[in-house]
């Protein structure tokens, strides 16, 4: 998270000025959110929380990492724009918010949050937990057929073992230098960033995402699938697209890079 951050210059300023990290895919999902209690899981930084607030909602920071909560707290002190940011594994708050009786209009998550839950269904029914009836949650998501490759777009695992974790020996990269340009323009900041750490994750495919919504009795009314990736460059050779967008260099096969969905919860 510091080689992220050392990449994204001056963010209160960013925010002060009224600034957004929202892409108009999740913008258009989450429809108007002016006054509405928002809950956003696996908040990372804080950035997009912020950004939900800037729409006027109400919102909640929910993410794992004591160092990006800590983070996401003085930047919204520091930028003045206000947002509760919590500190918790995402099953445990949700399992504790449940049933309270000041529910959350909407539940917000995206861009990397879904592939470390290891469990989609307790997930699902978590979120419905939290949830006022015709509350509804919004993801936009990276792809997992995009997942399957590797940076020269050659087979890493096949699309059918979803329930197994995979193991990635290198860990989380500094996608953000490997991305250029973000939010803020693009500092140089930390360079040749290696992580020591492994990581698990899990590759849920769409089919397994939306019974555990249905299952959760989440009713889905919006599923959409894109050909290009936002704010991220998985492959080589991708083609830049106005709007801090990529997509698949030529003359490879037009899979989804990202889907996105909002699913109401029945009364
Ligand atoms: C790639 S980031 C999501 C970034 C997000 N799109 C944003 O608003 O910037 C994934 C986040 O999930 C968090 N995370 C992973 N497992 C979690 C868990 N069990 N509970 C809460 N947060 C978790 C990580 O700490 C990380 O901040």
């Amino acid at each position: 998270m510091g080689a992220h951050n050392s990449h994204r210059g001056d963010q209160a300023a960013f925010f002060r000025n009224g600034g957004s990290k929202l892409f108009p895919e999740e913008l258009e999902l989450l429809g108007d959110i002016r006054g509405l209690r928002v809950a956003h899981l696996q908040c990372n930084c804080g950035q997009d929380t912020l950004s939900l607030a800037q729409l006027g909602a109400r919102v909640t920071g929910v993410d794992i990492s004591d160092e990006a909560i800590g983070f996401a707290r003085k930047l919204s002190r520091e930028s003045g724009v206000d947002a509760d940011f919590v500190h918790a594994d995402v099953y445990d708050w949700l399992q504790a918010s449940a049933g309270r009786t000041e529910r959350f209009d909407v539940a917000f998550s995206s861009y990397g949050a879904l592939c470390w839950l290891s469990d989609i269904e307790t997930w699902a029914k978590g979120v419905a937990g939290i949830l006022k009836s015709g509350g509804r949650l919004v993801v936009v998501e990276f792809h997992p057929v995009s997942a399957g490759f590797d940076e020269d777009f050659k087979l890493r695992w096949n699309y059918d073992n979803q329930r197994e974790p995979f193991e990635e020996d290198e860990g989380v990269s500094d996608y953000v230098a490997e991305t250029g340009g973000t939010f803020n323009g693009f500092e140089r900041g930390v360079e040749s960033f290696k992580n020591p750490e492994k990581s698990y994750g899990w590759n849920w495919g769409l089919g397994e995402v939306v019974t555990a919504l249905l299952e959760a009795d989440l009713r889905l009314t919006r599923l959409c699938e894109w050909t290009y990736s936002n704010g991220f460059r998985p492959y080589r050779d991708m083609r830049e697209l106005p709007g801090r967008r990529w997509t698949l260099p030529q003359g490879v096969p037009n899979i989804p890079l990202m889907y996105g969905f909002s699913a109401t919860k029945e009364g």
